[in-house]
């Protein structure tokens, strides 16, 4: 089958070449990929995967194959899934790392969801309430950023979304954000919840700007800038301010349908940037670490 796979002895890190069919193992299905997407870490740190392995991890296609022990969905089923080795023509997927796709529900758009949607679906999650408090969602102009914006203001949140410039914060009202801010510096009013995935120094500041009592999560470090906390930045008389790692996809299935049922009611918009050919992924790449993709980079298998 034809795959996209690490290649460090290419320019581009990749190659699209035929590999050999996945076998699943118990518990897993095989999914025939129509749609793949890209993710920003994927492609900054492609290094990190061994040569030869698939790439990618978010998916949307059909199921080839059911799990043999008959769980979860079957053949033929529209699916969306998570895990590695997606960038290719067959992939393989435990079954809890897979959801059914509501017949309204575009493929290709449910494909840009797994990574990003469920790591702005749990952190909101394990914030609190959040009707009526302010949240700050920093990279709010990126995939993370775009699907976090709309699930805040869904939660009832006063949303201040943070971008770099003017230009990539077009849309981002129409998202539901309430603010759109240009950098951190214009932001006077404490917030209760911070999705920070820019690092350095927009985390400090972001980190100064938390009430007591509030949480940051620190999802990435878009920036990759170090970060200085001023000295005693992190003492602080009165509730503790609370500042998370995030980090966890597992068992993805069922927050995927969660993520998959709020597109079918129209709740969330899938952040699609950029669509194309598996084909020109280089040129997706491109783009991607140039910040000229607003949301997420999605790939056709044609
Ligand atoms: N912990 C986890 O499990 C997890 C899950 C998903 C993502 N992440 C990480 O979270 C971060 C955001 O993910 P994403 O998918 O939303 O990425 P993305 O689509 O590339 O968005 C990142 C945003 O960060 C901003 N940014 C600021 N400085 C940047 C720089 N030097 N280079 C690139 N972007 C910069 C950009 O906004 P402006 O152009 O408006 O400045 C960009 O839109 C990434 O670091 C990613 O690896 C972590």
């Amino acid at each position: 089958m034809r795959a996209i796979v690490a290649a460090p002895d290419t320019p581009e890190g990749f190659r699209l070449t035929e590999v050999p069919n996945p076998v699943p193992g118990p518990g897993q299905v095989l999914v025939e990929v129509r749609h793949a997407a890209v993710n920003a870490g994927e492609i900054r740190h492609l290094g990190v995967f061994p040569a030869g392995s698939v790439l990618g991890h978010d998916a949307a296609g059909y199921v080839a194959r059911g799990a043999t022990d008959g769980s979860g969905p079957r053949e033929g089923e529209r699916v969306v899934a998570f895990g590695a080795g997606a960038w290719a023509r067959l992939a393989v997927f435990d079954v809890d790392s897979v959801a059914v796709v509501p017949a309204v529900v575009d493929l290709a758009e449910v494909a840009a969801l797994p990574m990003v949607g469920l790591t702005a679906l749990r952190t909101l999650r394990t914030s609190g309430a959040l009707l009526g408090r302010r949240v700050l969602i920093t990279g709010a102009s990126g995939g993370v950023g775009r699907v976090a914006v709309q699930l805040a203001r869904h939660g009832g949140a006063y949303v201040v979304a943070a971008v770099g410039s003017a230009a990539r914060g077009a849309g981002l009202a129409a998202l539901g954000a309430d603010e759109v801010v240009v950098g951190l510096d214009a932001i006077t009013d404490p917030v209760d919840v911070v999705l920070e995935t820019v690092g350095g120094p927009s985390l400090v500041t972001a980190w100064g700007l938390l009430a007591p009592g509030g949480v940051l999560h620190s999802i990435g470090w878009a920036s990759g800038e170090p970060a200085a906390f001023p000295v005693n930045s992190t003492f602080a008389p009165g509730p503790a301010r609370t500042l998370r790692s995030f980090g966890d996809a597992t068992a993805a299935g069922p927050d995927l349908a969660v993520l998959a049922d709020l597109v079918a009611r129209g709740v969330l918009r899938a952040p699609v940037g950029w669509r194309g050919s598996w084909q020109r992924l280089g040129e997706a790449a491109d783009a991607l670490r140039g910040r000229r993709v607003a949301g997420k980079v999605v790939l056709d298998l044609d």
